[in-house]
């Protein structure tokens, strides 16, 4: 007998308030190609095939989400107004907001609401790639660039080797019950991998590429912009 497929639902952060873009709003709601920001990851998430669901979490006193038309994404699209102080905080508030929803089993693929250049090819990859995987992965690149240590006061005191070192991206994609129980007991972490790291277990790694950047400062923007345009569709 054919095993029933495994469930993958997304949830997207997005509650963080981009202090660093400098723009006075939460990134997620700066426009990029006429749309808000997070509406190009979601759209993407919602048009995969393979994703039955998609939920995002704001901020519980998010302005903004409501002012927008979402109708063409339900009810495929859930909002969760359940944001925490930090990233993981968002992320462990809404798996808790969905349990009900949830297998234990479910595949869960955690994507930053500010990585707007998410492709139907990258989320391809990675859901054939961790298909039979244990444990799970994420997205990432590996690095390209010569890394340097500084003393604290500008200068290089140290060459730091470049090899296996990769670049953490989004979606990251974990079974449901490994990923809560890896964030209540990980709360200081800056992505679900590290969580899973702390739990004794090693995420595979999927190859991606460096279009799916996240916007954190104003030139990314603009990147991502180009990026979008630019793509062939
Ligand atoms: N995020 C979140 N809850 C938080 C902080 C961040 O859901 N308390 C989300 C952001 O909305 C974003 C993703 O996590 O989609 C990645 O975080 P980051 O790029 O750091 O976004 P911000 O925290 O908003 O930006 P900054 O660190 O510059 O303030
Ligand atoms: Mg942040």
């Amino acid at each position: 007998m054919q095993r029933p497929r495994p469930r993958h639902v997304a949830l997207v952060p997005a509650a963080g308030s981009g202090n660093r873009m400098k723009s006075g709003r939460p990134k997620q709601y700066l426009e990029l190609l006429g749309r808000p920001l997070i509406r190009h990851a979601v759209d993407t998430l919602c048009a995969a095939p393979d994703i039955d669901r998609v939920y995002v979490v704001l901020s519980v006193g998010d302005q903004e989400w409501d002012r927008y038309d979402w109708s063409a994404l339900e009810p495929k699209l859930v909002s969760l107004f359940c944001g925490g102080a930090s990233r993981a905080d968002s992320v462990l508030n809404g798996l808790r907001a969905i349990r009900d929803d949830m297998a234990d089993s479910d595949w869960v693929l955690v994507h930053d609401a500010a990585r707007p250049c998410l492709a139907p090819w990258h989320l391809e990859r990675l859901l054939q790639t961790l298909s039979d995987d244990e444990v799970g992965g994420l997205l990432a690149v590996p690095v390209a660039d010569t890394l340097k240590r500084d003393d604290g006061h500008g200068h290089s005191v140290e060459t730091v080797s470049r090899e296996r070192l990769w670049q953490a991206q989004t979606p990251q994609m974990f079974r449901y019950i490994m990923l809560r129980r890896a964030l209540e007991r990980a709360r200081e972490v800056t992505d679900e991998a590290s969580a899973i790291e702390a739990a004794g277990l090693h995420p595979r790694l999927v190859e991606g590429d460096a279009t799916n950047l996240k916007v954190t400062y104003p030139l990314d923007l603009h990147v991502a912009e180009w990026i979008l345009e630019n793509r062939a569709r």
